[in-house]
């Protein structure tokens, strides 16, 4: 099954300057957890035991925030607060390795996910972009396996998204459908809204089989000097079939700020120990 998973965390998170200056922008709290544990936890929660990091060298709080601190476990004991160790160190992470990969230069999302090749190996794998936050009874990610498990192939999240904000996507030209899952006819990164081959947008999922490194290394630049995941995959199609599903459930842009504060608002209001204050706050402020 799938047992390993890339999470890129290398970007400089210019959207959200100054914060992200001396802090990964995967390391800001929805709430009261940073933004990539949520990623982390669910691909746990999937059955993945090895995460790869994709990362850069001045990102150190993301390894730390993963490592065991003692210190702090020991003083959590001696002053009453056990209950706060689990929090700290969720017990699920034990069984994790997690590897970190510097990814020295930024040239795009493909790029990142290449840099994972030598811990990949021969093995189908997850990748999961933190600042896609997903909500849901079945995680994203266990709604892609269930569809790797039937077809062994590629699969990939989508969502539909209105015309005015298709540009920022990958999207998908879907060809046969059958129960969940869509056959991928053509695949396009960023298309303006005219030339969109569809509204299903590629959102930060995917289960990708090793082939994908051979059509990474052979995908050139785009024109921003990037190397697009999407254009390995389109480069892929033309060797196997690959699958999208429509995402059941949540998702939040965290990317952005109004995503951002979409989810935290949204996951204020189901958090027992503070929602009614929060609702209170809102209703005053409404
Ligand atoms: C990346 C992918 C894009 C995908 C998106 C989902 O774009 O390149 O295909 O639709 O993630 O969030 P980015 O958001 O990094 O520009």
């Amino acid at each position: 099954m799938i047992k390993k998973a890339v999470i890129p965390v290398a970007g400089f998170g210019t959207r959200f300057l100054p914060a992200s200056k001396a802090t990964p922008k995967e390391m800001l709290p929805i709430i009261d957890k940073p933004l990539v544990q949520y990623a982390v936890e669910e691909a746990i929660d999937s059955g993945i035991n090895e995460i790869i990091f994709i990362t850069s060298p001045e990102k150190h709080s993301i390894k730390k925030h993963f490592k065991t601190n003692k210190d702090l476990e020991l003083r959590l004991q001696n002053t009453n607060k056990e209950e706060m160790i689990e929090k700290l160190n969720p017990k699920k992470f034990s069984k994790t390795k997690f590897y970190y990969i510097n990814q020295y230069e930024q040239n795009g999302l493909g790029h990142a996910v290449l840099q994972a090749e030598s811990v990949i190996g021969n093995n189908s794998f997850a990748v999961l972009l933190p600042d896609d936050l997903f909500i849901s009874k079945k995680s994203c990610l266990d709604q892609l396996i269930d569809i790797f498990v039937e077809k062994k192939s590629c699969v990939i999240a989508v969502n539909k998204i209105d015309e005015n904000n298709i540009h920022k996507y990958g999207v998908i030209k879907p060809g046969q459908q059958n129960q969940g899952s869509i056959k991928i006819d053509d695949i396009v990164e960023k298309p303006t809204a005219e030339d969109a081959p569809s509204d299903m947008a590629v959102c930060g999922r995917y289960i990708l089989n090793p082939a994908i490194f051979k059509h990474l290394k052979l995908t050139k630049s785009d024109k921003s000097g990037e190397i697009q995941l999407t254009d390995a995959i389109r480069s892929l199609l033309k060797e196997e079939g690959i699958y999208a599903t429509i995402y059941n459930g949540e998702k939040f842009d965290c990317g952005s700020k109004e995503g951002y504060v979409h989810a935290t608002i949204s996951l204020a209001l189901r958090d027992e120990s503070i929602n009614k204050k929060i609702k209170k706050i809102i209703q005053d402020i409404v």
